[in-house]
């Protein structure tokens, strides 16, 4: 069974990339589950992270990239693109993940995402289609957003089951969550299907900043929210440092010793067990 999840905040610099990044990592490495990432945002930060900006460059130059879907559907392309083609195996650097894999991003979205809507037959099925005969392939689909509801994000959205919605717990980036939850629940009625919503992951945690501690507070007291995930995300220069491409060598030493490595663990864990719950239908 794959369980399709959507990383999204319509704020931009919460975490979405570093948390989906990290939640791949550590479910593959310390889980043993199998994760395709697919990197919807221009930025291109998640592929960097994964592959280095050298085999992107090379990737990109050579159209290999989900543009390539893009291209395809708008008949830019002489043939069809098959997506295994696309995808890059292994890609995460530390040697003890394997089971990773990275659909990647490019720069030519920018252009193409206004150009989405002249796709004739279902402009926000594009990835959807692409993606079918190779999502059984994996445990887990995570999907990184880009902070807005453009074409790529609606793409995203058709095809998940469900949403996490990262958050740093100050005022400003939680304002967001109200109206992500209400566009979901549009989109989903819309398209006459369901796309849970699994919870907010707080990221970037300060224990030691008061708004921080009662904006958590806050959270976790919000009925309109389905759940906070207990493992609340640090703070930590070595989380900012793991974006660098490189093996490290262990997860622990990846994200650091100082219990970052221990929170994403736990992180993975409810991860997966309310995917089981909440998802047991897909
Ligand atoms: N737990 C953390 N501790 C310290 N720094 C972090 C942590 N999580 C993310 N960062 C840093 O915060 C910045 C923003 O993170 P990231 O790119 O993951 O956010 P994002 O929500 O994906 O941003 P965007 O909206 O631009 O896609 C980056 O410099 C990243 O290294
Ligand atoms: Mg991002």
């Amino acid at each position: 069974m794959t369980h399709v999840v959507a990383t999204i905040n319509l704020k931009g610099g919460v975490g979405k990339t570093t948390t989906t990044a990290a939640l791949a990592e550590t479910l593959s490495g310390e889980f043993g589950q199998r994760v395709l990432l697919i990197d919807l945002d221009p930025q291109t930060n998640l592929t960097i992270m994964m592959i280095g900006e050298q085999r992107w460059g090379e990737l990109d130059a050579a159209g290999r990239t989900l543009a390539a879907l893009f291209e395809d559907a708008l008949g830019d392309r002489p043939g069809p693109v098959d997506v295994s083609t696309l995808i890059q195996r292994q890609v995460s650097p530390l040697s003890s993940v394997t089971s990773v894999d990275l659909l990647p991003s490019s720069l030519r979205l920018i252009a193409l995402q206004d150009r989405v809507t002249d796709i004739t037959h279902g402009h926000t099925e594009v990835l959807t289609r692409a993606l079918k005969p190779v999502l059984a392939d994996y445990d887990y689909v995570l999907i990184d957003c880009p902070p807005n509801l453009g074409a790529m994000t609606l793409n995203g959205l058709r095809l998940a089951d469900a949403y996490i919605i990262p958050t740093i717990p100050d005022v400003m980036s939680t304002y967001g969550i109200g109206p992500v939850q209400e566009r979901i629940r549009q989109f989903a009625e819309e398209w006459g299907t369901s796309i849970v919503e699994l919870g907010v992951v707080v990221t970037k945690y300060r224990k030691a900043s008061a708004v921080h501690r009662t904006t958590v507070d806050d959270l976790n007291r919000n009925k309109q929210i389905s759940m906070v995930f207990p493992s609340l995300i640090p703070e930590a220069n070595q989380i900012a440092a793991a974006a660098e491409f490189a093996d490290f060598g262990t997860l622990r030493k990846k994200y650091g010793n100082d219990g970052q490595f221990t929170a994403l663990r736990d992180l993975a864990q409810d991860f997966i067990a309310t995917t089981k719950v909440r998802l047991a239908w897909v």
